[in-house]
């Protein structure tokens, strides 16, 4: 049986210079089919699925409307088996949060929020290009405490060029001060077809690295003197509220991911769904799979997916699984990225900040 669920819903009232996840702006009736689609989509695995954890990702899955949330969720509920479900998650963009929508996610069964907040700074988010402002984003954060929700994180970004790191420390602070019970924590990324990238190029945007890797510290202090766990490089959680869903990634477990652009692996076998929402909803439902890339995945490469992902987080990785890769977690040693402890390879904090070229090795 399945146990992980990812929906990707890919619709954005407005889109952020910096983003490259596959989204699109939202018109009512490309809605409305891609969420027939989607549906059918769902009913087809549902002989497979018995999910412990949903994550609905996008795109801005809060963007759609109640009538479209009641058919979505109505009809998952009454075709999937959801008596194992402990974590159901949805990513929100503070412009889209309101208390009746609120309301009816809880009815359903949503326990978790994902809330795209990026930064308590009016002139960060501006030029972030975002919609809403700070004090929007708290009443959201608010509006989703009364309505019930008691596992709520906020995602924010460092990094942003004009972000000082008094900037960012107010951040940190003012999150606090809401007690959520997870953040996201992550470095501005420059990703090919965005704006940004594009700015980058022609030199309009200068990242500065000495800042950056401050603001990094800074997080782990402010964030672990006040109780949250940094449990992946970029995750911070109070104990017990650590993303399931993520978590079964980072482990390699087998997931299955529907809608335009996600991803599944199951066993040896990975693929995605196309990457465009109007040809995702026809071929689907003309009978056929919308897939446009499929591959096998040997158990060696899925042992460095693994580990690559395993060492990022505060468990790192067992020694006796990694003598393929003793000499370079050696020289890692050497330079003061990983270290030692117990039965356990580990990050240090300076290899903390060169997650990814550490990864390298596994992969
Ligand atoms: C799908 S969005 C979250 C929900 C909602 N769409 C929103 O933006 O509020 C996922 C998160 O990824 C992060 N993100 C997206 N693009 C990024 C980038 N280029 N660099 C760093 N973080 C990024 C943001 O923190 C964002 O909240
Ligand atoms: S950051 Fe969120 S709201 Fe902005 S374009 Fe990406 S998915 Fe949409």
């Amino acid at each position: 049986m399945i146990e992980h669920l990812y929906i990707h819903i890919p619709f954005c009232p407005n889109i952020c210079p910096y983003c490259a996840f596959y989204k699109e702006s939202a018109g009512r009736e490309r809605v409305e089919s891609f969420l027939e689609a989607l549906l059918v989509e769902a009913d087809r695995w549902s002989a497979q699925l018995k999910p412990k954890t949903i994550f609905f990702g996008g795109g801005t899955p809060s963007a759609l409307s109640i009538p479209q949330f009641e058919n979505l969720l109505g009809g998952l509920c009454s075709k999937l088996d959801l008596s194992n479900l402990e974590e159901w998650t949805i990513e929100m963009n503070p412009a889209t949060v309101a208390a009746d929508k609120a309301a009816l996610l809880k009815d359903f069964g949503i326990n978790r929020i994902s809330m795209g907040v990026q930064s308590w700074d009016d002139a960060v988010l501006k030029s972030l290009g975002r919609t809403h402002d700070a004090d929007k984003a708290e009443e959201s954060f608010q509006v989703l405490r009364h309505a019930g929700f008691d596992n709520v994180s906020i995602d924010l970004i460092f990094g942003v060029p004009g972000q000082s790191l008094e900037s960012w420390r107010r951040t940190l602070e003012r999150s606090l001060r809401l007690a959520p019970e997870h953040l996201s924590a992550y470095g501005l990324t420059y990703e090919e077809d965005t704006e940004f990238f594009q700015k980058l190029g022609r030199g309009e945007m200068a990242p500065d690295e000495g800042l950056e890797a401050d603001q990094f510290e800074l997080t782990s202090e402010l964030l672990g003197n006040a109780g949250y766990a940094q449990y992946e490089v970029s995750n911070y959680a109070l104990t017990g509220r650590e993303s399931r869903h993520n978590s079964a990634y980072w482990r390699g477990s087998d997931y299955l991911g529907l809608g335009p652009s996600a991803f599944s692996t199951l066993g040896s076998r990975r693929w995605r769904n196309i990457r465009e929402t109007g040809v995702y909803s026809k071929t689907t439902m003309a009978g056929s799979t919308a897939i446009d890339f499929e591959e096998e995945v040997s158990e060696r490469v899925k042992a460095g997916e693994r580990a690559a992902f395993g060492m990022r987080t505060n468990t790192g990785l067992l020694v006796s699984e990694c003598s393929r890769w003793e000499t370079e977690l050696r020289q890692a040693l050497g330079q003061g990225l990983v270290k030692l402890e117990g039965n356990r390879w580990l990050l240090t904090s300076k290899g903390r900040l060169l997650a990814d070229t550490v990864a390298e090795i596994f992969v």
